[in-house]
């Protein structure tokens, strides 16, 4: 299998997740993509759906599945997304595609995170892939400095300009080995609208396309 080919099993996996009627949280990127023409199958089963970024909603829009506002939606059952990098207790890097704040926005009024990923974003520890920080335009250079005392190489991701009109820094050579403490200290720093670690509210069910198939894990699971 491909990797777009390990993708789209995850992505067609989780739609037994999906209960019929309700509103479904929707995630963004390539592997999301997928998940949203499998969800176009079962359209006229579901309510609707809160989207994590203007590109997933337009994509979903065009297939007439209705967008609801976030506001709107007091909590969703599942939050369907996929990551960058996730390690054995499902903490992710996620940002890649520069939508990580609506996504930490969308996964926290969720009960379940389905994490849908290929097996090349299974990784023992967190960091190789550039954390992606979103932070408010006139605070880049004071963050960068920060981030650089916190050990990591920031790099400003030019050109890029989040749904809400944010930057994006990117930080290289992390080896990120406490996530939720790194992400408590990323957020408090002033001018950063949020990092793009999910350890505080990390992945509850995570399916991964593997080249034999698809293989699904479950907090439960790590837990007992
Ligand atoms: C978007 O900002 C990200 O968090 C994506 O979920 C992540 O980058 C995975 O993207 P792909 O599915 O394109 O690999």
């Amino acid at each position: 299998m491909t990797q777009d080919e390990m993708k789209k099993a995850a992505s067609w996996a989780a739609l037994k997740y999906v209960k019929k009627g309700s509103i479904v949280g929707v995630g963004s990127g390539s592997t999301v993509n997928h998940f949203i023409e499998a969800l176009d199958s079962i359209k006229d089963k579901i309510k609707g759906v809160v989207a994590s970024s203007e590109a997933s909603s337009q994509k979903l829009k065009s297939l007439e599945i209705e967008v609801f506002d976030c506001n709107d939606v007091p909590k969703l059952g599942v939050y369907v997304d996929s990551a960058d990098e996730i390690n054995p207790t499902y903490d992710m890097i996620k940002g890649g595609g520069a939508a990580l704040t609506r996504e930490k926005i969308v996964a926290a009024i969720s009960d379940k995170f389905i994490c849908i990923i290929d097996s090349t974003k299974v990784v023992e520890v967190l960091g190789a892939f550039p954390l992606p920080v979103e932070v408010i335009p006139m605070a880049r250079s004071y963050v960068a400095r920060q981030l650089t005392k916190l050990g990591g190489d920031p790099v400003y991701r030019e050109g890029i300009f989040t749904d809400d009109n944010n930057i994006i820094i990117d930080v290289h050579n992390m080896k990120i080995t406490n996530a939720k403490m790194l992400e408590d200290k990323i957020n408090t720093i002033p001018g950063v609208v949020t990092v793009g670690l999910f350890a505080r509210r990390s992945a509850d069910i995570v399916i991964t396309g593997t080249p034999k198939g698809t293989e699904l894990k479950s907090k439960d699971c790590l837990l007992s």
